[in-house]
């Protein structure tokens, strides 16, 4: 009720209103979240913890956010099934629509990937599953600002972002649910967010979130992006670059080097000063292949040499090409160890 609790009630508003406008929803239909994990597993346990048992249908090349609480959901008895995508990294929505049930409760299907930015067919998705009742969570992390968004467009039931991917603070993010939605709130509390998310709200987190909506233009980073592509291309003759082919986030690109191991190149790569990333999951500790690039069909090989490579600001042509110059450097030093090794 007093003035300094109306400054950030009204805080959070404008910034509500921001995001909203942004990606074409009501502001009502709004969660504030910690990220776009926390964002994923509302929409998930929230919905599905009020469902009857039934079947959950997920792309295979979703973010560990999805994968994990469906796996949970699965221990606790929910028939849960995996749809992979083509070699080309994009899912075929009639491979979805064969496999949707009388019992379908969920459908995940994230608007492009975080490895591979593979673009998915989510518009497409939601329209079949609506016909048929069924709801849909997109994650739309990877998308917010990179590609046109309108939730309105799209009629998916819960969509889900994060403030950090388009330069915002970390630890801050959304779930956005369409009108008539509910989900069972994963912290009961004080009954913030509309009872949907209790807990204080990160007003300055959620006004960053706000001030970062559209000041990064990540089209611009296409021309970088595929000149890097190119040249790489060209320099390691045997490098390839997944999900060329099809649509793609302006600013990603994923590709392998054969014979290389990504886990030794991030390591090369950090001590000339790269910030890169493989597609494994090397946050647990653990070199796994990545799991998108297995869903895709591509072989063991191909999936332990490749890197990703983001794009952003201050990123400039000649840092695109002294990466390949380190690449190539890298690969040859590596070679010629490996070389006198065989010698010895
Ligand atoms: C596609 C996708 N979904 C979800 C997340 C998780 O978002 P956060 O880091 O905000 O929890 C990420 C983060 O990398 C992502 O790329």
């Amino acid at each position: 009720m007093h003035w300094a609790g109306r400054a950030a009630r009204r805080v959070l508003d404008d910034s509500r209103e921001a995001l909203a406008s942004y990606i074409g929803a009501d502001a009502a239909s709004i969660i504030f979240t910690s990220g776009g994990t926390e964002a994923n597993n509302l929409a998930i346990y929230g919905h599905l913890s009020r469902q009857q048992p039934g079947h959950t249908l997920v792309s295979a090349i979703e973010h560990p956010s999805v994968l994990q609480p469906c796996e949970r959901w699965k221990e606790m008895g929910m028939q849960l099934e995996y749809v992979r995508p083509e070699s080309d990294g994009v899912v075929d929505v009639e491979a979805f629509e064969s496999r949707l049930t009388e019992d379908t409760r969920l459908v995940c299907l994230m608007a492009a990937n975080n490895e591979t930015g593979a673009v998915q067919p989510v518009q497409k998705l939601c329209e079949i599953c609506r016909e048929r009742g069924i709801p849909v969570l997109v994650d739309a992390v990877q998308a917010l600002g990179k590609l046109p968004i309108s939730i309105k467009d799209w009629g998916a039931d819960f969509v889900s972002f994060s403030a950090h991917k388009i330069g915002g603070p970390k630890g801050v993010g959304a779930l956005v649910m369409r009108r008539g939605m509910q989900v069972q709130e994963l912290t009961p509390g004080g009954g913030q967010e509309r009872r949907r998310r209790s807990g204080t709200e990160n007003i300055p987190g959620v006004a960053g979130f706000a001030a970062a909506l559209g000041e990064i233009d990540f089209q611009a980073f296409s021309p970088m992006r595929d000149s890097f592509e190119r040249e790489l291309c060209k320099t390691l003759e045997d490098a390839s670059v997944f999900c060329r082919e099809v649509e793609r986030l302006p600013n990603t690109s994923m590709f392998c080097i054969p014979g290389m191991d990504s886990e030794t190149l991030l390591m090369q790569l950090d001590l000339a000063g790269f910030a890169v990333a493989s597609g494994s999951a090397c946050s647990s500790g653990k070199h796994e292949p990545s799991h998108v690039l297995a869903a895709m069909g591509c072989s063991g090989e191909a999936a332990r040499g490749s890197i990703r490579v983001s794009f952003g600001p201050g990123n400039t042509e000649e840092d695109a090409y002294a990466l390949i110059e380190e690449l190539a450097r890298i690969r040859s030093r590596l070679q010629d160890m490996a070389g006198a090794s065989l010698e010895e």
